[in-house]
């Protein structure tokens, strides 16, 4: 497995494997690598011939009271995990490779999508992944970019920027993984206390409810929804950010809940906050 720091050499890498006729996937992380993220390696590693992971905490894409300096960084871990998955090349910039002095190019999706759940929440934060995300596809040049649906809004952005942009590529969803417990695997997961981890069981649990509600014909968002908030208030260190409930394919509002809709929670433990979700269809 190849480690490159510098663009033009994972460029040049990139093309002339291109040239030979190899399908290149690429999975964009910011490491800290766990099943989640290898789970999409290794849809990488069955659907092209060459397997890029990018490992880069992108600073503009943390607001100013975020995490961006506590993130969790491993090279070393990330770089075993890497190997055993057969990646074939990690790329992992400095932060002054990707955004060197004057850097001044940013590459935002604007209208409904970006504009709720995180969107609306983390001012900037959905124009710093579309920017890095760019950045990331003309240095490694996919065919193939994978992303987790853990990230669904993200998903769905980055999806509507390939499409309006014509970047030549596709992305490939790859389902979330889950603890056994049923805890979405994060990043973040690393900051919950033993109590606090224990708690955010509840987000697939309150997930699950209401999949079951709305399966038992329940239609009614706000219902719904209140369900769900009466048992993430049970949990004392849980402060709720939002439950929303959407059209799974555009974030559009709904009057009632019919077809694929996405239920989407972003709830904070102390300072960890958490996102989840789950598409259902009715
Ligand atoms: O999902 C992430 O880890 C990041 O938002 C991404 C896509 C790697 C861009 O920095």
């Amino acid at each position: 497995m190849q480690v490159f720091n510098s663009i033009k050499e994972i460029q040049q890498w990139s093309l002339q494997n291109k040239k030979q006729g190899k399908t290149i996937g690429l999975v964009p992380t910011m490491g800290y690598l766990h099943n989640g993220h290898l789970s999409l390696v290794r849809e990488a590693r069955k659907q092209c011939d060459i397997v890029i992971v990018s490992i880069f905490v992108n600073p503009i894409q943390f607001g100013v009271n975020e995490d961006f300096d506590e993130y969790p960084r491993d090279i070393q871990r990330d770089q075993l995990r890497l190997e055993a998955e057969k990646a074939d090349a990690i790329f992992a910039p400095a932060i002054k490779e990707m955004y060197p002095g004057g850097y001044n190019t940013y590459v935002e999706v604007l209208g409904e999508i970006p504009g709720k759940l995180c969107g609306s929440r983390r001012p900037g934060h959905f124009r710093g992944v579309t920017t890095v995300v760019s950045k990331l596809f003309n240095i490694c040049l996919p065919d193939k970019a994978f992303f987790g649906q853990k990230d669904a809004q993200q998903a769905l952005i980055v999806e509507k920027m390939v499409k309006e942009l014509n970047f030549p590529l596709e992305i490939v969803r790859v389902p979330i993984v889950r603890e056994e417990d049923g805890l979405a695997m994060s990043s973040r997961n690393v900051y919950l206390d033993h109590e606090q981890r224990h708690e955010a069981l509840i987000l697939w649990q309150a997930l699950q409810k209401a999949q079951e509600s709305i399966r038992s014909g329940e239609t009614n968002v706000e219902t719904v929804r209140r369900q769900i908030k009466q048992m993430i208030v049970a949990c004392p260190q849980a402060q709720i950010d939002y439950i929303e409930i959407y059209n799974a394919s555009d974030l559009a509002d709904l009057q009632k809940i019919r077809g694929q809709v996405l239920i989407a929670l972003a709830v904070k433990f102390g300072s960890t906050r958490l996102i989840d979700n789950l598409i259902v269809e009715v």
